[in-house]
């Protein structure tokens, strides 16, 4: 691959001194409510169900969620020279350059047109990472971080998260028309709300999400992690001027079922891509709360802060078939990394098992084993 890193950032203004200090993490910022497991066995329950319907109509084991990919694309992370202190913690207390791997998707279960629009993800597995792990991924040298096009997660805790995905379990199925015709009335609606300022986070969830380019959106955690001595959110936002340029610009879907993925491989013929992968720290935990996935952390108290620099090449595109190979054998999880970036709050908390199961059905269908890729799994890169 060619080498595209940009020149290191020039310093960037980090602290405000008027800024209140981060928040010391300890495992005290986290609270189970009682009826927490009993969501996360509803959790389970429905994402099984989604599974076995994907399976039987796909005769392929896909993904519980985010089924559907747009891209899978590899490069390389590279952490900043000179942080300060507040910003050198977990993988990023030292500068250094590591393999990477990403992909991109729409976060329903199912493989829906390009035309329900859905919100967008994009997960990053980071090689050779070293550092004390979280349980469970000691064998591993993988830091993973999964974020969606939005600040805020669209439920507060697992207890709501179960309901609405026993909904999305219960419209998981072949009835895209249908699909495609509520998208398009959402959108619409959508557009009412925002040109009166409002957005609505619950149509966006339902399918009237913008088709907009997924190179252009900033993606983000939506949910806290534990970040070194203090706790953060992470955010991935576009800055080379070839992905600024796509910020907001729609895709042209018209009799194209998978257009977003022709879009990515057009933009990658023509273009080398640099995002910045960013932290916003928690320095209140009443306006920014962990157990409260739903709640925006104000950027004016705490901005997302550059830690990083993420570069792919441009390069040809891969075949479907390599794509799915490569896709089949990769399992994204927020809890594969450091305890220095161990997942916070409910959600997180929830999204243990919940991948673990989805990944165990789909390993299972398609006869594949999960291994952790090391420095050397970049080399299966095909394009290198
Ligand atoms: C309780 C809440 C959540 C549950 C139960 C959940 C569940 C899942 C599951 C089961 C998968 C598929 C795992 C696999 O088979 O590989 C997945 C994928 C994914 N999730 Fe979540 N998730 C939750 C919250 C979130 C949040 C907060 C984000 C980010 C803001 C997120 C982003 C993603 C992304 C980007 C993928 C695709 C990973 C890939 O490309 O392989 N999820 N999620």
């Amino acid at each position: 691959m060619n080498e595209v890193l940009p020149e290191a950032s020039a310093a960037p203004v980090y602290l405000n001194v008027d800024a209140q200090p981060p928040v010391a993490y300890s495992p005290s910022v986290e609270r189970v409510e009682p009826d927490e497991a009993d969501a996360i066995a509803d959790i389970e329950q429905s994402l099984q169900k989604i599974a076995d319907i994907t399976y039987r109509d796909e005769g392929r084991g896909l993904r519980a969620v985010h089924a559907k990919s747009h891209a899978l694309l590899y490069g390389k992370l590279h952490v900043l020279d000179n942080l300060p202190p507040l910003l050198a913690q977990g993988l990023f207390a030292q500068p250094g350059t590591y393999p990477a791997v990403l992909r991109i998707s729409t976060s329903p279960g199912d493989l829906l047109d390009d035309k329900v629009s859905t919100p967008r993800g994009i997960a990053l597995k980071v090689l050779g990472v070293q550092g004390e792990r979280l349980a469970g991924s000691e064998q591993a040298t993988t830091q993973d971080f999964l974020m969606v096009n939005a600040p805020a997660f669209n439920k507060p805790n697992a207890q709501k998260f179960a309901g609405a995905l026993k909904l999305l379990a219960s419209t998981t199925d072949k009835a895209e028309g249908a699909k495609k015709l509520l998208s398009a009335l959402l959108r619409g609606t959508e557009k009412l709300l925002e040109a009166m300022g409002t957005e609505s986070a619950t149509l966006k969830g339902l399918g009237g999400h913008p088709l907009h380019h997924p190179l252009g959106e900033t993606y983000f955690s939506a949910v806290p992690f534990r970040f070194g001595d203090y706790i953060a959110k992470f955010s991935l936002a576009p800055v080379s001027p070839e992905l600024e340029a796509l910020e907001g610009v729609a895709v042209d879907l018209k009799d194209q079922p998978d257009g977003l993925r022709l879009a990515v491989e057009d933009f990658f013929n023509r273009n080398a891509a640099f995002w910045e992968l960013r932290v916003q720290l928690c320095r209140d935990l009443d306006t920014m709360p962990v157990e409260d996935a739903s709640v925006e952390w104000p950027q004016e108290h705490s901005p997302y802060l550059p830690v990083a620099q993420l570069t792919v090449a441009a390069h040809a595109p891969m075949t479907s078939e390599a794509r799915h190979r490569e896709e089949d054998a990769l399992f994204f999880n927020p809890w594969h990394g450091l305890a220095a970036h161990q997942p916070l709050g409910s959600v997180n908390r929830a999204r243990r098992s919940a991948y673990e199961l989805s990944g165990r059905a789909r390993a299972e269908r398609n006869g594949v084993a999960f291994e952790e890729p090391g420095v050397a799994g970049a080399g299966r890169c095909p394009f290198r």
